[in-house]
């Protein structure tokens, strides 16, 4: 008789697998739809090359509809910026397209993706001060949240938040960092790592839990994390298995590295390096900030695998 009843029970579990699942099923999703700063844009791309949502929607078979702008932050509100932000910029432009059908995005079949922060705790803002006064990591991380709560009200149903990758290891964060395109002031490049350091990881944290709050409130929708920072680590920790140009691999410099006198203005060129040809293929960075179009492939492979459930190396679903 248990063994009956067990057995109607796992019979219950997996007739209701596909309702109550977590994550999308394999093969579900057809669309991409993506929103960030310059690590997602796909026209004033951060990598000088092609972005990383181009090759996950070649990867993973996706119609990539992409709106990702560079220099985002998540609110204009929280971290003012003269750049197109998620709330007054990114997402507004997406419902017009909705509503005037020049975009087709049935909830089932599209999943959402956001990867936002390096320019809310960055430069200008909550490393320097920058933020409307008052506001913390708790607000910008928190807005990320509003982000799916608005695409689910609008319908949407799959989203995939992209964690910040360990920014302290950028040149412009690193303890060794010298003036470049982003800074030129002085500055105690120590205290800025140190800080970044522990900027990042709570936010990525902070993100995590409240996605975990958030993924019962919202019924029928699948949200997970993608673990940028846990990815990145592994190619700055095993560069070999990620970076392939005919260069030394190069995880501490980039491929376009200008330095700046002190003082200089950011305008100007600086004293410029730049690798060249197959060789760029051998750094993490492009420049002082963004990842190499090599380490974007590596994001989009990654990216695609999660969304098609072929991997969960880098990918946790809360729902
Ligand atoms: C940017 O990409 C263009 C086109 O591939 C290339 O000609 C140029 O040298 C690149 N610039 C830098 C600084 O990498
Ligand atoms: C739809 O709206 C977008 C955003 O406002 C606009 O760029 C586009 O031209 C519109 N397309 C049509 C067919 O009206
Ligand atoms: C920079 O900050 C570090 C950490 O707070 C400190 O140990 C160091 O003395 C500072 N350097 C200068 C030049 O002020
Ligand atoms: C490195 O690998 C990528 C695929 O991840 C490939 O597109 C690229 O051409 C390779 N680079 C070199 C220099 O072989
Ligand atoms: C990495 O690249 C930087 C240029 O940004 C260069 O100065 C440095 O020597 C390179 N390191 C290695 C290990 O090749
Ligand atoms: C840079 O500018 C600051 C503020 O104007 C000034 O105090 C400092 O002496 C300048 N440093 C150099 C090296 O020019």
């Amino acid at each position: 008789m248990a063994l009956v009843r067990l057995l109607a029970l796992v019979a219950i579990i997996v007739s209701a697998w596909p309702v109550e699942a977590v994550g999308p099923a394999p093969n579900q999703i057809k669309n991409l739809v993506t929103f960030g700063d310059s690590y997602t844009d796909v026209v004033s791309t951060g990598d000088n090359g092609t972005a990383w949502p181009v090759y996950a929607a070649r990867d993973g078979h996706f119609t990539l509809f992409p709106f990702a702008r560079s220099g985002a932050t998540c609110s204009q509100a929280l971290t003012p910026r003269d750049f197109p932000p998620l709330f007054q910029s990114q997402l507004p432009a997406y419902f017009a397209e909705v509503a005037n059908h020049s975009i087709r995005v049935p909830p089932e079949e599209t999943i959402y993706t956001l990867w936002l922060g390096t320019n809310d705790v960055g430069v200008g803002e909550l490393i320097t001060g920058g933020q409307t006064p008052g506001v913390t990591l708790v607000d910008t991380v928190g807005c990320q949240i509003d982000w799916a709560k608005t695409l689910y009200q609008s319908g949407a149903r799959n989203f995939l938040f992209q964690a910040m990758l360990p920014l302290q290891h950028v040149v412009l964060y690193s303890a060794d960092s010298y003036p470049n395109r982003y800074w030129t002031l002085e500055r105690n490049t120590t205290e800025w790592n140190v800080f970044m350091t522990e900027i990042v990881s709570s936010a990525n944290k902070l993100q995590e839990l409240m996605i975990q709050q958030l993924a019962p409130t919202l019924p029928g929708a699948h949200i997970g994390v993608f673990d940028s920072f846990g990815l990145f680590s592994d190619m700055i920790a095993h560069p070999a298995s990620y970076l392939n140009g005919t260069a030394p691999l190069n995880v501490t410099g980039c491929i376009r590295s200008c330095v700046f006198k002190i003082n200089e203005s950011t305008a100007d060129t600086g004293d410029c390096t730049i690798a060249e040809g197959t060789d760029r293929d051998s750094f993490l960075w492009y420049d002082e900030l963004h990842p190499s179009e090599q380490a974007d492939r590596v994001v989009a492979r990654e990216i695609a695998a999660a969304i098609n459930r072929q991997s969960s190396q880098w990918t946790t679903w809360f729902s």
